[in-house]
């Protein structure tokens, strides 16, 4: 968190992920074997989670990370996809690669114009310049760190060399050597799109080197935690909350962040019972505006009124028949309307908030 000099009713907290952040360091203290693919429903807290790793790691060990957040970027084509992976760097010096000191996190590799060039026309190999870097970082005793999140933002981009080839799978060809065979760096990639890493990892060479892990919303001890303690963890000190009413919210949007900082806000304002009714009341229009009038939607949506989560064959067990099931489970995937968990290959509404909306849309359906 940054330090300023003016204070806010309410900041930004950071609560508990002990668990996640230790897996992480296991994860790097071992030599470089496998990708770490780092998934989660949408604002699970896996952008932030990286970034607190990051902050610790770096005071810690001798690294030298690079973080690519692609959320942040408009990836059209390959010339974007270099452009983003490689800055230039104008320094001084000229021909060949400028070696990289800043430990900073929005760094990557930084090229002379002249080896950028080169890669944009298909003359230099992206991966092997990529490869060069590490093997230097490694000759100087220092750990690479890859960490890209939201893939998917490449997922539509080809190669330029002529042939009709996937960025991603090349680039996920050149993890699996880094990675499993030459053991030069370690590589972590974040998406909240289950389907998409699913599918990378079951497209390329990826199987047997690569794992998952889930970063979730929070358990509902830590959110207990957060409510009771406004003050400790979000400077908040107009008001405090009760146990019943924290256990209230937890029943509402359960261990959603980003959703309990909204009605923290709305809590200056309004009381409790408003405030939830309204956000229930909102999951519920959300719900019927995505639904519309589209039948196979409906239907999906409905199963889950009774369901935790399902796959693939259960929908068919249901007897649910919608024209081409899995591409509109995709849609509703990459909509944030339902999660697809690659680990168990099932598909559930994104939070317990969705879940009241999807409730309460079916239960006024039955009363009209
Ligand atoms: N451990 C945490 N405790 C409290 N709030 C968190 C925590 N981790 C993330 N958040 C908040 O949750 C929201 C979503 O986090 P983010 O890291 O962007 O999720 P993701 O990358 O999974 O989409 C942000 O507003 C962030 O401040
Ligand atoms: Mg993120």
């Amino acid at each position: 968190m940054t330090k300023d000099k003016f204070e806010y009713r309410k900041d930004t907290a950071f609560i508990n992920r002990e668990k996640e952040l230790d897996y992480l360091r296991g994860f790097i203290n071992e030599r470089p074997e496998s990708i770490l693919f780092i998934h989660g429903p949408k604002s699970s807290g896996k952008t932030t989670l990286l970034y607190k790793f990051l902050a610790q790691l770096e005071k810690e060990q001798k690294l030298d990370i690079k973080f690519l957040n692609l959320r942040k970027k408009l990836i059209a084509n390959y010339r974007d996809f270099i452009r983003i992976f490689f800055g230039i760097d104008y320094g001084p010096s000229k021909g060949d690669i400028k070696e990289t000191r800043e430990y900073g996190i929005f760094n990557f590799f930084k090229l002379s114009a002249a080896v950028l060039k080169g890669m944009e026309s298909g003359a230099l190999d992206p991966f092997e310049i990529m490869k060069r870097e590490f093997v230097k970082l490694n000759k100087k005793g220092v750990k690479p760190v890859l960490i890209i999140d939201e893939l998917q933002a490449i997922d539509h981009v080809y190669m330029n060399n002529g042939e009709k080839r996937h960025v991603i799978i090349e680039l996920f060809n050149f993890f699996v050597a880094m990675t499993k065979e030459s053991h030069l760096a370690h590589i972590i990639i974040a998406s909240s799109d289950g389907y998409f890493l699913n599918t990378v990892y079951n497209d390329s060479r990826l199987k047997k080197t690569s794992k998952f892990y889930k970063v979730d919303y929070l358990q509902e001890g830590d959110v207990m935690e957060w409510l009771l303690n406004l003050e400790k963890h979000s400077k908040i000190k107009d008001y405090a909350l009760t146990r019943e009413e924290a256990g209230k919210i937890w029943d509402t949007v359960g261990g959603s962040m980003w959703e309990i900082q909204d009605i923290l806000s709305e809590l200056f304002a309004e009381p409790l019972e408003p405030v939830l009714e309204l956000y229930k009341r909102k999951m519920r229009g959300i719900i019927d505006f995505y639904i519309g009038l589209n039948p196979g939607r409906k239907q999906v949506l409905k199963a889950f009124v009774e369901n935790d989560s399902l796959g693939l064959k259960d929908f068919a067990s249901l007897g649910i028949e919608v024209g081409a099931l899995e591409e509109l489970l995709r849609e509703m995937v990459k909509n944030n309307i339902l999660y697809f968990d690659p680990t168990d290959a099932v598909y559930y509404p994104q939070s317990k908030s969705y879940r009241w909306g999807i409730d309460i849309y079916f239960e006024t359906l039955k009363e009209k």
